[in-house]
């Protein structure tokens, strides 16, 4: 099974904000990374619009061809902006306003009400949920409570620990897919995800859908190239 690969351009956007211009266009970039083979565009506004803008989710429904995905804390700021841009995935994270980047998955229990209601307002409008979450069985549990159509691992901790011993690193994550084959969610993963540790990930769990991947992509853009980049990555999806 070929796994998605959507290239989240937060960094591409932070690069641009540093020079107030237009320089590089995101709108061209995340066409390209289309034609070069990626399987969808991500995108992760945040509160403070330090790199992707609110705006730039309007603009990009217009040119992304593939699967835009956008993520975020909802908010009622963000949650109008979902549907009102209606992307065919909205990943929602757990995190404080000025967070560096995600570092944890949904409490999906004390926070059962709340996503409830967030995650049948989004497919109200014919929009895939994901919920971004720990590879934890009661967490899994509540989350298939929400109503949502798939979950997002964070991979964070496998690939700070793949280094120091790949096979417990990638545990929790192989059970947890399984059991989320069980219980019928579908499974994403993003964060930290790179050329060294995306296959073994990808080769030992179960029916990975997508992958979302920014940070070590655009550091790998730098060396080789984004063609070239996107088509690596997209070998070890295979
Ligand atoms: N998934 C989520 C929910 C994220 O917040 C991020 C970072 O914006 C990613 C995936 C991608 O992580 P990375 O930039 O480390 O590839």
């Amino acid at each position: 099974m070929n796994t998605k690969l959507s290239i989240n351009i937060n960094k591409i956007a932070l690069l641009r904000n540093s020079r107030g211009n237009n320089v590089p266009d995101i709108l061209k970039f995340a066409k390209d990374c289309e034609s070069y083979g990626s399987d969808g565009i991500t995108i992760h506004p945040r509160p403070d619009e330090r790199h992707i803008k609110y705006k730039d989710a309007y603009d990009l429904k217009e040119v992304v061809k593939t699967e835009l995905n956008i993520e975020g804390y909802p908010d009622e700021r963000f949650l109008k902006m979902v549907c009102e841009v209606q992307p065919h995935q909205c990943t929602l994270v757990p995190d404080a306003p000025g967070a560096l980047t995600s570092d944890n998955g949904w409490d999906t229990i004390s926070n059962q009400n709340f996503l409830k209601e967030v995650v049948s307002r989004l497919q109200e409008k014919n929009i895939r949920v994901s919920l971004f979450i720990n590879p934890d069985k009661e967490m899994l549990d509540a989350a298939k409570n929400t109503g949502t159509d798939r979950i997002e691992f964070y991979t964070g901790p496998f690939a700070h620990d793949f280094y120091k011993q790949k096979e417990i690193a990638i545990q929790p994550f192989k059970t947890a897919s399984i059991y989320c084959e069980q219980i019928d969610l579908g499974i994403n993963a993003g964060h930290d995800l790179n050329l060294d540790n995306l296959k073994y990930f990808k080769e030992n769990t179960n029916n990975l859908l997508e992958v979302s991947i920014g940070h070590a992509l655009v550091k790998d853009a730098l060396y080789f190239g984004i063609e070239n980049t996107v088509n690596m990555y997209k070998r070890l999806l295979k």
